[in-house]
């Protein structure tokens, strides 16, 4: 049967059985190798917030392969109505959707048992071995569970769970990976005497995000960028993440880490490779992942002095408890030096950036949500329109609302003939009105089943990210470097504009985007 025409639009099923047999083959659509999906952290927080939920719409839509089971594994007591119970306000179910809501959890099944104690695994492997596919099935593990379980029950997997020679078995491992270069060493060489390098799959999850991923898109599969994309045209390079809120209760487990290993070291991190790498030879997870090694490893450790370090403070006008300080969290140790934000200058000194600054900002409680690449280029030589033009800007914002637009001049529309500010402007939401762009883990859950390695963190790019980031964390927690106030729902400490501005960054206050109405 011939396909049909690109006018017409396809249905919703249509475009799931597409996808469907671009991922699976179409073979695989009819009849199936079974495949079993364990939790381990089943009662957890990612568990009922990420995890099931996107396992539910994964099932859903129809893209998982036939015949997967999901099986939890925590201490706690429970059962599968508990975990359905606990999970469903995440689950955004349609009342039509019930029916196949009740299929998708009885394919469910719960274990209880203890992270420590390889009885436990033995229980969950019987219990897996009693599942259609048996011991023959593939074996999905995810990690979701605190560092701190990370070697027992890695270990126990290895020992009691894997699926016979028949099956494969695949481990995703959720970040922190480690808290330092030696930590995450540790971990990193611990796990590879269990399982080989193309087993783990290390979440970073803004690797899954659409604009993320358009990136390597972006820049290889279009001619105009390629030439200026180096030291000759662009001054500076910003990767912003902004939350409009703070810890939220959950400040116990951030203060143990920061801003730095929260989001600094990992999310914009993985943008900046993908923003500075050389193109790979081919989109082949190996080649990408050797070029983002590459320019890690042409990063210096970042120095003290091209770093700000915030902290939010209760907003005194804000209202009631959203707007308290940091350390007015009651899980947050008192007197905590721990930063909620940080601007980092790195540079890659190689032929294509040597100079080029990367600004990373990061932080919690700020004036709105963003996160977004921003390419900042250099003034036009020669300026014959007497200082009146503003430098290029090329915006890839991630999120929230997906576009991409450029920053430019235009002549002054009518009689005048002086430069304007104004923008090419690719806005997601008005150019693909109807396409639906699924959640990070959506993509990056299906690559696991897929076996397709691009998204995920190897383990030499972790050691590089940890290698920039180490001896800094060190002389800051050793200082007990007092991070500088900011007030909750502000742009961060002035501080960090400063340091922007000595990198290079330059921020005229003149652009004004007028949003076009939607018709
Ligand atoms: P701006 O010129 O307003 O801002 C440019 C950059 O300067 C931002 O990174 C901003 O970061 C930073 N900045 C702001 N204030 C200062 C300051 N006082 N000192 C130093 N740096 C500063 O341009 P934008 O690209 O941000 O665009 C303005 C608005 O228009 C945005 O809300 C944008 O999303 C919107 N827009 C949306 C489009 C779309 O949806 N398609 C297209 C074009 C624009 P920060 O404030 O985070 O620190
Ligand atoms: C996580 C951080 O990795 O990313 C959180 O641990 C942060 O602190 C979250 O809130 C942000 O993710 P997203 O997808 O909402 O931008």
């Amino acid at each position: 049967m011939g396909q049909k025409m690109s006018t017409e639009p396809l249905s919703r099923s249509e475009v799931f059985g597409q996808l469907r047999r671009e991922l699976y083959g179409e073979e695989q659509s009819s009849h199936s190798n079974t495949h079993a999906f364990i939790i381990l952290g089943a009662s957890g927080d990612l568990a009922k917030k990420k995890i099931y939920p996107t396992l539910w719409w994964l099932f859903r839509d129809g893209l998982l392969p036939d015949n997967t089971y999901f099986v939890g594994f925590a201490r706690s007591d429970l059962t599968v109505e508990d975990i359905k119970t606990a999970c469903l306000p995440h689950m955004k179910v349609a009342d039509e959707e019930n029916e196949s809501l009740s299929t998708f959890f009885k394919r469910n099944s719960y274990i209880r048992g203890r992270y420590d104690d390889d009885g436990s695994f033995a229980q969950l492997n019987a219990h897996l071995s009693s599942l259609p596919g048996g011991a023959d099935a593939n074996r999905l593990f995810y990690l979701a569970l605190p560092p701190t379980v990370y070697h027992p029950v890695s270990t126990n997997i290895r020992a009691k769970c894997m699926s016979s020679n028949r099956g494969w078995n695949r481990i995703i491992v959720e970040k922190p990976f480690g808290r330092d270069l030696q930590s995450s060493q540790e971990l990193s060489a611990h796990l590879s005497t269990l399982f080989t390098e193309e087993q783990i799959y290390r979440i970073d999850h803004y690797l899954g995000k659409e604009m993320v991923q358009n990136l390597m898109v972006l820049r290889f599969g279009n001619r105009i960028f390629g030439p200026i994309w180096n030291r000759n045209s662009v001054a500076c390079v910003v990767l912003t993440f902004k939350e409009p809120f703070g810890t939220q209760g959950r400040g116990g487990y951030f203060d143990e880490f920061g801003i730095i290993r929260d989001v600094m070291q990992n999310h914009l991190l993985q943008m900046l490779c993908l923003v500075a790498m050389e193109k790979p030879a081919s989109t082949s997870p190996a080649d990408v992942r050797d070029e983002k090694v590459k320019v890690l490893k042409c990063i210096a450790p970042v120095a003290a002095s091209d770093v700000v370090l915030g902290q939010y403070v209760g907003d005194p006008e804000g209202e009631g408890h959203s707007k308290l300080g940091y350390l007015d969290d009651p899980t947050v140790p008192e007197g905590s030096c721990t930063p909620t934000f940080a601007t980092a200058v790195l540079y890659v000194q190689n032929e294509r950036w040597d100079g080029v600054p990367f600004i990373l900002r990061c932080g919690k409680a700020l004036n709105e949500q963003k996160a977004e690449v921003r390419l900042q280029f250099t003034d036009v030589p020669g300026d014959i329109f007497g200082k009146s033009c503003q430098r290029n800007e090329l915006v890839v914002r991630v999120q929230p609302n997906e576009a991409i637009y450029l920053k430019m001049m235009t002549k002054r529309p009518g009689v005048f003939f002086s430069p304007e500010e104004t923008e090419l402007d690719l806005t997601y939401k008005s150019r693909y009105k109807d396409v639906k762009l699924p959640d990070a883990y959506e993509r990056l859950i299906l690559d696991v089943f897929c076996g397709n390695q691009m998204h995920f963190v190897r383990s030499d790019e972790l050691q590089e990210a940890w290698r920039i980031f180490t001896p800094l964390l060190h002389q800051v927690e050793a200082e007990k470097t007092h991070p500088i106030p900011y007030r909750y729902g502000s742009r961060g400490p002035n501080e960090s504009d400063d340091l922007v501005k000595r990198a290079g960054f330059r921020y005229e206050g003149t652009y004004k985007w007028v949003q076009p109405h939607s018709t």
